[in-house]
């Protein structure tokens, strides 16, 4: 989302920046033309590992509706659309959303249709505890989730709980939220409540979606709840104090269930990939920078030997800080107590990937960038090349090769862990003859498969989304589903796009054939679903 943002900029700053710069990009366009650089499509069926788990994925605000049915309290959207309803771009809310929260047979009923092994969704804390702690757990929110595992599990469909995406209880935001170091406690009692209460059936667990979306865009930036734009400062508050929770929420389960049940935890990091603008050392290390800033910044603590944030973004901040006459780093330093509890608390490396951008060094005086903020640090600019494909949001280009550089570079630079892709999918405006999103799968999953033939050890891909859902603040103007959602009616009918059908192929014959051309007529169970 910060695209959003980082566009916005770069269009003034297009007008300003110096001749290296211009000159950077001109060479970008000439290099970078339609397909990128890498080769990712190929004719003949291929296949997928065995063992490999196909799922989908969505999340708590974006589908369950029920905002204050039996005993949820407010979380921070609620408190947004309600107060603040035209910030979202339809002037629309989660009030009802997809009503899974009356609908959820009708969900694993299409979970079933498709053949999934996984569904990925997320847990409503403020539905499970609403005072947001523990001294009232709410049994409402422990019949919903439970009614909804077990329906999943009658039909074999794994679930994967996401425990928080996105939706903070508004009384816990109202005492800082994620920039108060107290989180860390707040987060690990909710974790516990949930491991205790679901733990026995659930054997995937992540911790939080999207560090990078909840830090950056929605304390250092308004594009997300709870649109704080405290750049530079809150965002990166929010960074830390999110990490130790992460990590206290693993240790939790790591030291008291996972000899009783069995499960992992991890975390799903959003990466993009960002491809130097130029082939000049300026470009490349710019690239390096943002790529550090942006997602490394949440890897780097709990995937490298030394943990810690990259160095580069320490010393930056540091250096900048200190000229601006600030006393001490805007980026809160970890204790090495600290450091030591973050440094491999994930069992998977959960990834979110959806794009790519072209990134130069932007030092020029007239840099558009506030000061601080986080671009300011890091020194860059970004933008999308014009001649990638667009979808339905401002922030998102089709770049299938970035998806397999993006692969690359983890299992290069972070020993090759196991991998999940948490999400991955694309927005249109609607309709169910939907041709753009079939090319996309195909597309980006041939891009995948060229990434695990060189070894990447991806096992497990959640196409994002099942359904159409509630997009944030672009509310229901882009559409993510296989299944189109009809908004206009009460029953929120869901209808198969022709991407269910091709998906559904997929994962019935674990291959992926891009001449497979689906009868769009009838949707239905297989055996064994
Ligand atoms: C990432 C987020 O996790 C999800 O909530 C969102 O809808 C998709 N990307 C598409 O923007």
């Amino acid at each position: 989302m910060s695209a959003i943002r980082g566009k916005k900029k770069n269009i003034s700053s297009w007008r300003l920046f110096d001749l290296n710069s211009l000159l950077s990009a001109f060479l970008a366009f000439c290099t970078l033309g339609l397909a990128g650089r890498v080769q990712t499509t190929r004719d003949d069926v291929r296949r997928f590992p065995d063992g490999f788990l196909f799922g989908t994925a969505t999340a708590s605000y974006q589908v369950e509706g029920g905002w204050d049915e039996d005993g949820k309290s407010e979380n921070i959207w609620d408190y947004l659309t309600h107060t603040s309803p035209c910030t979202i771009s339809d002037c629309s809310n989660g009030d009802i959303a997809d009503d899974s929260y009356h609908l959820y047979k009708r969900d694993v009923e299409m979970m079933r249709e498709l053949g999934l092994d996984f569904y990925r969704f997320s847990m409503s804390w403020s539905r499970l505890l609403p005072t947001g702690f523990p001294d009232q757990i709410n049994e409402g929110g422990v019949n919903y989730y439970n009614n909804l595992i077990n329906e999943m599990l009658k039909y074999n469909i794994q679930p994967m709980i996401t425990l928080y995406h996105w939706d903070l209880p508004q009384r816990l935001q109202e005492l800082g939220g994620w920039a108060n170091p107290h989180v860390v406690d707040w987060f690990g009692d909710y974790a516990r409540v949930a491991f205790e209460q679901f733990g026995d059936r659930v054997k995937y667990w992540m911790t939080i979606n999207e560090p990078r979306e909840v830090c950056d865009e929605g304390y250092g930036d308004v594009n997300l709840a709870p649109l704080l734009d405290s750049k530079g400062i809150g965002e990166y508050m929010c960074v830390k104090n999110l990490l130790v929770a992460h990590a206290r929420a693993y240790h939790i389960y790591n030291d008291e269930y996972k000899s009783k049940y069995g499960g992992e935890v991890g975390i799903a990091f959003s990466a993009r990939w960002y491809e130097p603008a130029s082939d000049s050392e300026i470009d490349i290390q710019a690239a390096e920078d943002f790529t550090a800033f942006t997602w490394i910044k949440y890897v780097h603590p709990i995937y490298s030997e030394t943990g810690d944030y990259p160095p580069i973004m320490k010393e930056k901040v540091a250096a900048k800080s200190a000229e601006q006459g600030f006393f001490r780093s805007r980026l809160p330093e970890f204790t090495q107590e600290e450091i030591e509890y973050v440094r491999g608390s994930s069992d998977f490396f959960g990834l979110n990937h959806y794009t790519t951008f072209l990134v130069y060094r932007n030092e020029s005086i007239y840099d558009a960038n506030p000061v601080p903020s986080l671009f300011d640090d890091a020194d860059i600019g970004s933008y999308h090349h014009p001649d990638w494909e667009e979808t339905a949001s401002s922030w998102f280009k089709v770049v299938p090769w970035g998806f397999y550089k993006l692969l690359t570079s983890i299992r290069e630079n972070y020993n090759n862990p196991p991998i999940f892709i948490t999400e991955n999918g694309f927005s249109n405006r609607g309709g169910l003859q939907d041709d753009d999103r079939v090319r996309f799968y195909r597309n980006y999953l041939s891009a995948m498969l060229d990434a695990m033939d060189e070894g990447s050890d991806v096992r497990a891909y959640a196409a994002w989304s099942l359904m159409d859902n509630f997009e944030w603040l672009s509310g229901y103007t882009e559409r993510f589903g296989l299944y189109e959602v009809d908004y206009d009616c009460p029953e929120r009918t869901r209808t198969p796009r022709k991407s269910a059908f091709v998906y559904k192929e997929i994962v019935r014959t674990r291959a992926l054939d891009l001449d497979y051309e689906p009868d769009t007529d009838v949707m239905t169970i297989d055996e064994g679903h």
